[in-house]
């Protein structure tokens, strides 16, 4: 049965776990005020998704989160907006740059974010750009937003934001973004390095995949869906996968944010 003030799906990828807290704050809040919730981590619950998304109705909200990687949605949330069909009357909170392709998906906009966040690629660096982020004040502007939404599913009758609304860029800055993919940055970063000797099964990189990219069986070997999101150099003591992207990254990346001038802060749109 349809709760009054229908129910919430937030479905969302997270490899380094900053996605994840922003979906889990939301979803805290709205418990707290008793509205239904379901939580769906895409790394997790791929088979639970087309049975989740058929159950909503007419009045429910879906929120999507994904990280930036290479100034885009990561591609298996692109593509989750791509398989979806229009379902009448669901509105969406995006928490990035989903807007347009849920715009015409003929979801509703009631609002959006981007959340200020330690930059994943940097965790063994000396002061990581984004470092204690998200912190208490972010958390409290996405639990404003979660507010503010949950007004306009009660009210029912607004029209919602134009993915335009959601657009904080500058449209040269934007153009160039859209020249960006995560498949080009692949192309252009050293290979993973494995050393199957060195692995002692131990499975820690296997759980922490957000593709499902890594095998073991007969040794271990990776598959073609990596998002390079490095979590399984970051879980392996043995060394048994490494990249010698570190040895250059900090520097472009730091260049990079330096050139893009973004303040520092998470912003809500609704
Ligand atoms: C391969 C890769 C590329 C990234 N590219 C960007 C980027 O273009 N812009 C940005 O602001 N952050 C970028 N990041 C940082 C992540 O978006 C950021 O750390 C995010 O909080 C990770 O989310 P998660 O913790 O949910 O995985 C990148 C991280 C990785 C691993
Ligand atoms: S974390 Fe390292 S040692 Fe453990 S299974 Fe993965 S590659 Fe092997
Ligand atoms: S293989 Fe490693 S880098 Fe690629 S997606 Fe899986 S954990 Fe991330």
């Amino acid at each position: 049965m349809t709760d009054k003030h229908g129910k919430s799906l937030i479905v969302f990828l997270s490899p380094a776990g900053t996605t994840r807290r922003a979906a889990r704050v939301i979803a805290e809040t709205l418990e707290a005020r008793g509205r239904p919730v379901s939580l769906l981590d895409m790394a997790r619950t791929r088979s639970d998704m087309e049975a989740a998304i058929s159950g909503l109705d007419p009045g429910d909200c879906l929120w999507v989160g994904s990280p930036v990687y290479a100034n885009r949605a990561l591609p298996p949330v692109l593509d989750f907006i791509d398989r979806l069909s229009g379902i009448g009357g669901v509105c969406a909170v995006p928490l990035h740059d989903l807007a347009l392709p849920l715009r015409e998906k003929g979801f509703r906009l009631l609002g959006g974010a981007k959340v200020m966040a330690l930059h994943s690629m940097m965790w063994s660096c000396e002061d990581p750009l984004g470092g204690g982020r998200p912190n208490e004040e972010d958390e409290a502007e996405i639990r404003r937003l979660t507010g503010r939404v949950l007004e306009k599913m009660d009210a029912g009758t607004d029209a919602g934001l134009t993915a335009e609304d959601l657009n904080y860029q500058s449209p040269e800055r934007q153009a160039l973004f859209h020249t960006r993919s995560l498949k080009k940055t692949k192309a252009m970063m050293p290979p993973m390095v494995l050393d199957p000797e060195a692995c002692t099964s131990c499975g820690l990189c296997v759980d922490g995949c957000p593709t499902n990219n890594i095998t073991l069986e007969p040794v271990l070997g990776l598959g073609t869906d990596c998002l390079l999101c490095c979590n399984c150099v970051r879980l392996c003591h043995e060394g048994a996968i490494r990249n010698d992207v570190f040895q250059v990254i900090e520097g472009r990346i730091r260049a990079f944010a330096a050139d893009y001038d973004e303040p520092a802060v998470t912003r809500i749109f609704s």
